[in-house]
């Protein structure tokens, strides 16, 4: 840094990359300035819209480049982004992200390793892009014992739900989420809660100070919702969201993602489209609900651009931005321990005593029914049950014990209730 002008290289140049370099080139610099000095990509020769004499093939030249006080990270997938963020802080560079991959899988490992070379790493852009949610929660909650996180944190699976609420099926909802670009042609990581999923490994170390491992953070995708769904949530006062729930209640810590039915009047009903919102809940604040763009280049930009500013204020104190990271204060809970209230859709025979048998396997494995609705389709008839909260352990052995009683045809749904 010489007289407020910063440094930079920025490591990709795709459709994020070129986002962040023409938002630093036009930087306005009443703050600081901001020189770009190289950019790394895979092609030097391909034609781009930036000075090509700022492109670089070899990460080395930007790591022994004395002169770069800072970098940007936008590369993509795991490889050969980690290795390079870990030798950058190594040398003491600061370091920005929006790489959620990375940070899921190496969070704790790279804030020590910021933290032990004095250096800085944001990675703002990580969870919910454009929403400014991870700094207020690692700088101004950090006094602040957090509950409960609850979070919309993946734009595409909302936007489907949103979709169907309004009569699409799912189908359709997710072919015009990839006509308008917010699901790979591939949308498995979007749908099935495994972007989520990784969201949710960030909030836990920033917010609890837990790394819970990929496979134990429960997850379930939206793939299996219907209409019929969502024409009964309707009915109950409730819509359907795709949330990440992160509690560290007396009993303990758990994290995990599926879809519920969430009250309408609820705020994160009311989070439409390709929107994602964090409802945080501790004793002292109640709930603060931060909420807007979720994905998206320029959104994602807009997060990456204040990292970059909030580094080049730090850098010149030459501490790192991170506090300790916090202590778990809870051992882990696992999922069957994790209570949950059920939405059972079922499909059955329209005989005397099959509610008993139902409500009997229900009451032999410790779940007591909330509501009863039950409409008749000539032998057949639907039968939906509310169940109280009950052990995630209790709700798996009576729903398949349900499936296979003589009277029950099918369980149509099962979709937890959000309380
Ligand atoms: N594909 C993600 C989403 C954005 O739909 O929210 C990037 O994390």
């Amino acid at each position: 840094m010489k007289d407020n002008t910063y440094t930079v290289a920025v490591l990709g140049a795709g459709n994020i990359g070129s986002a962040v370099i023409s938002r630093l080139i036009n930087l306005d610099n009443q703050v600081i300035n901001i020189e770009i000095s190289k950019i790394l990509i895979s092609d030097p020769d391909k034609n781009r819209d930036f000075d090509k004499n700022l492109f670089t093939a070899d990460f080395n030249e930007i790591l022994n480049d004395e002169n770069i006080d800072l970098v940007i990270e936008v590369l993509g997938g795991i490889d050969p982004g980690k290795e390079y963020i870990k030798s950058l802080l190594q040398k003491g560079k600061a370091v920005i992200t929006a790489n959620k991959d990375i940070i899921a899988e190496s969070g704790r490992e790279l804030v020590e390793l910021a933290q032990k070379n004095n250096t800085c790493l944001y990675f703002e852009a990580a969870v919910a892009a454009g929403i400014p949610v991870l700094k207020p929660l690692i700088e101004s909650l950090r006094g602040e014992e957090i509950s409960r996180i609850t979070g919309i944190i993946n734009g595409t699976s909302n936007y489907i739900l949103t979709s169907m609420e309004e009569g699409s099926d799912y189908k359709k909802a997710l072919a015009t989420a990839q006509e308008l670009g917010y699901a790979e042609p591939d949308p498995t990581n979007d749908v099935e809660g495994i972007d989520a999923k990784y969201k949710a490994m960030i909030l836990s170390l920033i917010c609890f100070g837990v790394t819970p491992s990929t496979d134990g953070l429960f997850t379930e995708g939206i793939a299996k919702a219907t209409k019929e769904d969502f024409d009964w949530a309707n009915r109950l006062g409730q819509t359907i969201k795709l949330v990440a729930i992160i509690d560290n209640e007396q009993d303990g810590f758990n994290a995990r993602v599926f879809p519920v039915l969430i009250n309408k009047k609820h705020p994160l009903a009311s989070i439409r489209g390709a929107l994602n919102a964090v409802v945080v809940e501790g004793k002292n604040i109640d709930q603060l609900v931060f909420s807007g763009p979720g994905a998206g280049a320029n959104p994602t930009a807009s997060a990456i651009i204040g990292d970059v500013l909030s580094a080049c204020h730090q850098i010149s104190s030459g501490q790192s931005n991170w506090y300790p990271l916090r202590k778990p204060t809870t051992a882990i809970k696992s999922f069957e321990q994790v209570t949950s209230s059920m939405f059972i859709r079922l499909s059955v025979s329209d005989k005397p005593g099959v509610l008993a048998s139902i409500a009997g396997t229900l009451g032999e494995n410790n779940v007591s029914i909330q509501s009863v609705i039950q409409e008749g389709r000539g032998d057949e008839a639907e039968l939906v049950l509310v169940t109280h909260e009950a052990p995630e352990k209790d709700l798996k052995v009576s729903i398949d014990k349900i499936a296979s009683l003589d009277t029950v045809l099918s369980i149509t749904s099962a979709i937890r209730v959000y309380t």
